[in-house]
């Protein structure tokens, strides 16, 4: 099924950071309204310490009710929990130290294993029972994307991008964006979604998000193009810089 696509350009990074907040509380929202819970996977990047910011402080009638809350990192670099590159040390920081999702309902990918093939197979079995306890499917996956095309961890052109779809995630050990081990959710477990939302900011992104929202290119050269919710929409959430090369075909935000 041909899933629906929208682009918001707004004017700046601040923008994005404050309508990216608002969309995850109401798809969190919404989804714990209609099912008493709500299953959100996160990635890193740049924008993400700031919109979790804003999630960490929203006012409790715009918050989500944060104990019905399940939380999944898309990606992970093998690095310690406490190591300022790592993805679940920064989700804690910058939002689970300020609001009540139980700590039996966040998975960090756990870092401490000989190698990170260990580590995928472990968070595979984790994604999936998470899945499976929410009826096949994430509410919400936030992912950024790279300037490169790359989103979570999956790399244009790399061998990760085709696996079956019963691996739900991978162990990547030649990433082209430091550091190079990484854990990644595979693109048929980002797709298994109810909502996906892409945040990118920056001129540096432009080509690679012309090419993402574009019909005619290549998914294995674009991974963004490989996460398709079946029944569920994709959203991206961008800036004037990102959008230079896509203008005429976004929608202006506020
Ligand atoms: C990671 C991320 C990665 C990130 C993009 C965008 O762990 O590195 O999951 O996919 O979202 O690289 O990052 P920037 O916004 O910092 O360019």
């Amino acid at each position: 099924m041909a899933q629906s696509a929208t682009v918001t350009v707004l004017a700046d990074l601040e923008h994005v950071v404050a309508r990216a907040a608002e969309h995850i509380a109401g798809v969190l929202q919404a989804a714990i309204a209609a099912r008493g819970r709500a299953a959100l996977v996160l990635s890193g990047g740049s924008a993400a310490p700031a919109f979790l910011g804003r999630l960490a402080v929203m006012p409790a009638d715009t918050a989500p009710d944060w104990q019905h809350v399940t939380i999944l990192v898309a990606d992970e670099r093998y690095v310690p929990s406490d190591h300022d590159d790592n993805n679940g040390g920064m989700i804690r920081r910058a939002l689970l130290n300020y609001v009540s999702v139980p700590a039996d309902q966040f998975f960090p990918v756990a870092t401490y294993y000989r190698d990170a093939q260990q580590a995928a197979a472990i968070y595979s079995k984790q994604a999936a029972a998470v899945l499976q306890a929410h009826d096949g499917a994430f509410d919400l996956v936030v992912l950024g994307m790279g300037p490169d095309g790359h989103t979570a961890s999956l790399f244009p052109g790399h061998a990760a991008l085709q696996l079956a779809p019963e691996i739900r995630a991978w162990a990547i050990n030649d990433s082209p964006k430091p550091p190079p081990q990484r854990v990644t959710l595979t693109a048929a477990t980002l797709s298994a979604a109810r909502d996906v939302l892409f945040v990118a900011t920056g001129a540096e992104k432009a080509p690679a998000l012309a090419r993402a929202i574009s019909a005619v290119q290549d998914a294995l050269a674009n991974p963004t193009r490989l996460i398709r919710p079946t029944a569920g929409t994709v959203h991206w959430i961008v800036d004037q810089a990102a959008a230079a090369h896509i203008a005429d075909s976004a929608a202006p935000g506020a």
